[in-house]
């Protein structure tokens, strides 16, 4: 267990680039796990609407609401001393409208206590981005593989594989940390063209499926933890074997409880 418990801020995580530290960040989108996650050195949680996928089961993460977003943001926050949070701002809460962007987040920043808010999109997103961020708002960015874009990219595979693309995605980091956002998340992106973008921002790059010349990584808890099944992309490493292992418990007890074994006289008033 981790026993340091002073606050990551924004400014934290500006220092750590600074310095070459690398910065740790997991999803989490409940109470129990992110205490956990506190508890064990991670500068940074996000409570990625990947919740749409591992909490809800739906395909894509167009689903979940500002309202489940802000349940989940709550529960993590409450768990939390150290680690900074960050809420994943949902489909369709921003796109467009700068003043209902600026609304979503507000609510979003008052009802969990989060530290800051994160959305997709480059220069389409720049408008709201400014916005929020006039009401001091921290805004983190995400470029590379954007899920709420899926019906556009009809497609999961590796992003900015062509000049033109990656041209883009570089203008585009490079105008968002012009406009204040304090970090950028690149997800599955060449590791060359994602430590180009870092050498070229001056703000922390933390990587998902973009390689290790970056500041820092991410990885959504339920993958790296094996609880999700069917999901190995390249860049995912999986450090526990957790799924089945909760599978291996929750035989046992079905087993005692169908053979009278639990409970037994010592577990019982
Ligand atoms: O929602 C999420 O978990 C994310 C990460 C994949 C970066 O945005």
């Amino acid at each position: 267990m981790h026993s340091e418990t002073s606050k990551v801020t924004t400014r934290t995580l500006l220092k750590m680039k600074a310095e070459g530290k690398k910065i740790a960040m997991l999803t989490a989108y409940d109470y129990s796990m992110a205490g956990l996650l506190d508890q064990s050195g991670v500068d940074a949680i996000l409570v990625g609407d990947s919740a749409a996928n591992v909490m809800a089961g739906y395909p894509t993460t167009l689903p979940i609401t500002l309202d489940q977003m802000i349940y989940h943001g709550a529960s993590v926050v409450r768990a939390v001393k150290r680690a900074l949070v960050v809420v994943d701002m949902p489909f369709g809460s921003y796109q467009g409208d700068p003043l209902e962007a600026l609304r979503s987040a507000v609510r979003i920043m008052k009802e969990t206590g989060a530290d800051a808010v994160k959305l997709e999109g480059g220069q389409e997103a720049s408008e709201s981005i400014r916005k929020i961020l006039s009401a001091g708002i921290p805004v983190m960015g995400h470029l590379g593989l954007t899920p709420q874009s899926i019906n556009q990219f009809g497609t999961y595979a590796v992003r900015a594989t062509s000049d033109e693309e990656s041209e883009k995605l570089l203008r585009d980091a490079k105008l968002l940390d012009e406009i204040g956002c304090f970090g950028l998340v690149l997800e599955k992106i060449p590791a060359v063209l994602a430590g180009k973008v870092s050498r070229s921002v001056s703000v922390p790059v933390i990587g998902i499926g973009a390689g290790g010349e970056v500041d820092g990584q991410v990885l959504v808890l339920q993958d790296m933890l094996g609880i999700t099944r069917g999901f190995s992309p390249r860049f995912l490493r999986r450090y526990h074997d957790l799924g089945t292992e909760i599978g291996q418990a929750v035989s046992r007890y079905v087993e005692d409880v169908k053979s009278s074994d639990f409970p037994n006289t010592k577990e019982q008033y």
